[in-house]
């Protein structure tokens, strides 16, 4: 295998331990990819079989081999184990230093925006969460902003987003707070969405798995807006409506 070798910045284990509490836990090899990648700081992370990660890297993401080369040590399977709640396919793991937060409300309140930012209004689900974070990212939006008590940097909304929250901002935010732009909310008896192009700046919210939108961000709300579904359907879930409504965005935008 070519590339560097593993640097000796000391003890993995140690380092884990020290920085677990604080960090951003990194599950398997394609959300650690996706977040070097995307710029994370990952100040430890380790396999199993350091070779094998490698020639994935070699296969998958030669654009970061480098990098992971230089990252990656290699640890026993039952120190590994010791180190994840749930052992991942590919053993491999890291912890990543969680993005500055004032840093994410600039990025999300800067004007003029050129691509929307995602409002999940009091989400329960957290692997819905994780799909729409990597929907956003595929898409550039500039932001995921969550309502409401999920932590949408939760280890499982991480893991569902593939690593991908390096690549936009996501941020838990009040209603009252929510970044400046003109508020599309996604709704099943909102206006038909195919009649209208969404702006660049636009907010795009979507309500809760169970409950729909919240009253207060209902109030809010410039427009109401559906996605064509068949009569006698109820709704679609919640990470495909994002999809229908970034991919209408993005449609429109060329
Ligand atoms: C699973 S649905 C919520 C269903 C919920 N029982 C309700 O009363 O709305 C989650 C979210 O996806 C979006 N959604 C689902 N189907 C939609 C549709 N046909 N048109 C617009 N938005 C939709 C809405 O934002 C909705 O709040």
């Amino acid at each position: 295998m070519s590339g560097p070798q593993a640097r000796p910045v000391g003890d993995p284990v140690r380092a884990w331990r020290r920085l677990v509490d604080t960090a951003v836990l990194l599950d398997g090899f394609h959300t650690l990819k996706h977040a070097v990648r995307f710029g994370a700081e990952v100040p430890v992370a380790v396999t199993v079989d350091r070779a094998a990660a490698l020639a994935l890297a070699d296969d998958l993401a030669p654009d970061v081999q480098d990098r992971l080369a230089g990252l990656l040590h290699e640890v026993p399977e039952e120190t590994y184990r010791s180190l994840v709640a749930r052992p991942h396919p590919t053993a491999v793991a890291a912890l990543a230093v969680r993005p500055s937060r004032a840093a994410h409300l600039a990025a999300l309140a800067r004007t003029p925006r050129t691509t929307p930012v995602v409002v999940l209004d009091n989400p329960r689900n957290l692997g819905n969460a994780g799909a729409v974070i990597r929907l956003a990212a595929g898409f550039g939006a500039t932001g995921v902003v969550t309502t409401g008590t999920l932590d949408p940097w939760h280890p499982t909304v991480v893991r569902g987003g593939a690593g991908l929250h390096f690549a936009t901002a996501v941020e838990r935010l009040s209603v009252a707070d929510l970044p400046p732009g003109p508020l599309f909310a996604l709704d099943p008896e909102g206006d038909d969405i195919r009649g209208l192009k969404l702006p660049d700046d636009a907010v795009l919210a979507f309500g809760s798995e169970r409950s729909g939108l919240s009253a207060e961000l209902r109030s809010r709300a410039d427009h109401l807006l559906a996605l064509p579904m068949r009569p006698q359907v109820s709704s679609y879930n919640l990470a495909t409506s994002v999809a229908m409504t970034l991919y209408h965005w993005s449609a429109g935008a060329f």
